[in-house]
């Protein structure tokens, strides 16, 4: 909770300048919120694509992905958060790391609209509560403006 509200409280201080250290700070230091955030990525709407714009971790080859396809995609074509406590049970799931037990994809709307997401791998099981959620629809929030500069529709 600590670590959740420091974050906010340094995110909000850096939301207005440079784009590319703001992308690189959310990704990295969510990192550091919680040890069951392993992988933390921004995928922005590109047409009928998302495409990774920043992400800290292990590289993934999923960095573009055709809208359809995975869990992203279900975010998006939702407007809504996809919370899998088992990604070995969904069928949708497109796999990147063979460590990952469960994943959260949080929508980043521009006026209500969903124009990219986050995403966060995790290698414990049912990793992601409710207060993850939330904080991170805080998140998502807070950064929309900045990711509506590089969403094309
Ligand atoms: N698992 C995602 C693909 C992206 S990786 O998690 C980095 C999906 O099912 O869409």
């Amino acid at each position: 909770m600590e670590r959740k509200s420091g974050f906010i409280r340094e995110l909000k201080s850096l939301v207005n300048g440079d784009r590319n250290m703001l992308f690189d700070f959310v990704c990295r230091d969510l990192m550091k919120v919680s040890d069951s955030y392993n992988w933390v990525g921004i995928y922005v709407l590109n047409g009928k694509k998302l495409v990774l714009d920043t992400f800290a971790g292990e590289r993934t080859e999923h960095d573009v992905i055709a809208l359809g396809d995975g869990l992203c995609s279900m975010a998006i074509v939702t407007n809504a958060i996809v919370n899998e406590p088992d990604v070995k049970e969904n069928s949708k799931y497109l796999a990147c790391f063979p460590s990952t037990r469960s994943e959260l994809v949080v929508p980043i709307r521009h006026s209500g609209k969903p124009i990219g997401e986050l995403d966060l791998d995790s290698d414990t099981p049912s990793a992601f509560t409710k207060e993850d959620e939330e904080f991170l629809t805080q998140v998502a929030d807070i950064i929309s403006v900045r990711v509506s500069e590089v969403f094309r529709d």
